[in-house]
């Protein structure tokens, strides 16, 4: 696919539905058979540093010479290299000419790290292929630009969907302020979170609890409700096997007081306008906030429409009353043309449970005011 078109796709673009890796309709630059299988490399290089270099972007990138020759990076944690450095410093005097793949545009200004695109340009590459253009107003094009001006050949949206797919938490921050809201429940297939005493451990098997727990390992901060820590006493840390998640450790938030020796200690206790409380963590580098209830802090992050994916485990089990509780406490749409409707992304099993992932649809973030 060929397009000469100078016109960068605005930053929102970058927000498309998730999907299988694609060129952008509206890609830039010449675009050459493999470049797709090599922005796939990057992409899977890209989520080996998902964990580690939060807020930061998790950037993958790949130096790939003429002979097919080629040299990964990830961005690294700790104030390590840019994923384009990392691939470079691989690659050494071999990168002169080469094409550099990567998920998001080099960068154009001085942070922890030098800009990539001048290192980029001293390395002598040929072509770079980006995945999508970085909406940091600190880069929002100027990365490209710098590149071209020195006669760099540049191609944009290669492998668009799934880029966007791996870096949307990092997306919404940069574009909105706000963490992105992961809202994680576990329910019985009739919608039930907690038995009427309630008692909610265990509704979903040890696969899907050991899959939430991946979700918390990917998230900069859990919350929920002194409910939930009155109720469960949970203690919100990252439990995987084989070192999975060594090291990780997300803020634990809680909405309300959590009672003196509470498992959950040391934890952030917070209150207030939720919309005010996004502002605030956005603000300080939390970039995908997990909510894990329970019903009454569900119910209101979703009625104030500030949940971007909702991860519901279901569990092939009914209680088979109204007395237990529901996915959401208080009242709900009057009727059924107010009904919240979303878009299922993804359903897969887990164990004998369903995962199934829903965002809001685009028309509703529209009416919401938010990016679409
Ligand atoms: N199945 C699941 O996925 C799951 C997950 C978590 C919990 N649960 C179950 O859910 C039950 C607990 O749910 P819950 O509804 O009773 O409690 P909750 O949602 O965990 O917590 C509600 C409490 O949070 C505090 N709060 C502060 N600001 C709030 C706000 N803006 N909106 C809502 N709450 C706010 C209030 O505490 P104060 O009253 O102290 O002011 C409120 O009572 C338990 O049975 C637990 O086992 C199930």
């Amino acid at each position: 696919m060929t397009d000469t078109s100078d016109h960068l796709p605005p930053p929102a673009a970058v927000l498309d539905a998730p999907g299988r890796p694609t060129v952008a309709p509206d890609a830039v630059g010449r675009v050459i058979a493999d470049d797709e299988r090599w922005m796939a490399e990057a992409v899977a290089q890209g989520a080996r540093a998902r964990r580690t270099v939060t807020p930061r972007p998790w950037v993958g990138a790949m130096v790939v010479t003429d002979d097919g020759a080629s040299f990964p990076g990830f961005t690294e944690g700790r104030g390590g290299p840019h994923a384009e450095v990392a691939a470079l410093a691989r690659a050494g005097a071999r990168a002169r000419g080469a094409t550099i793949y990567s998920t998001l545009e080099p960068c154009s200004h001085t942070g922890r790290t030098g800009p990539c695109a001048d290192a980029l340009i001293a390395a002598g590459v040929a072509r770079c292929v980006v995945g999508i253009v970085d909406p940091d107003p600190n880069v929002a094009g100027q990365g490209i630009d710098r590149l071209r001006a020195a006669g760099i050949d540049v191609a944009v949206g290669v492998g668009h969907d799934a880029v966007t797919d791996q870096l949307r938490p990092y997306l919404t921050h940069r574009t909105t302020g706000r963490p992105y809201v992961v809202c994680k429940l576990a329910a019985t297939l009739d919608g039930r979170t907690a038995a009427p005493d309630g008692t909610s451990q265990w509704i979903t098997g040890p696969e899907a609890r050991a899959d939430a727990h991946r979700l918390r390992a990917d998230s900069d901060a859990i919350l929920v409700g002194a409910g939930t820590v009155r109720a469960d006493d949970p203690s919100l840390t990252v439990r995987l096997p084989d070192g999975e998640a060594d090291g990780i450790e997300p803020e634990r938030l809680v909405l309300g007081r959590a009672p003196v020796g509470a498992a959950v200690h040391p934890c952030t206790e917070v209150s207030g306008p939720l919309d005010e409380l996004l502002d605030e963590l956005g603000g300080r580098g939390i970039v995908q906030l997990m909510v894990e209830g329970g019903a009454s802090v569900a119910g209101a992050f979703h009625r104030a429409g500030l949940v971007d994916r909702y991860v519901l485990y279901l569990a092939p089990a009914l209680f088979g009353g109204e007395d237990a509780r529901s996915l959401f406490a208080g009242a709900g749409a009057p009727t059924i043309g107010d009904l919240w409707r979303g878009e299922v992304v993804d359903v897969r099993r887990v164990g004998h449970d369903l995962r199934v992932d829903l965002v809001p649809r685009r028309d509703e973030l529209a009416a919401a005011g938010g990016i679409v």
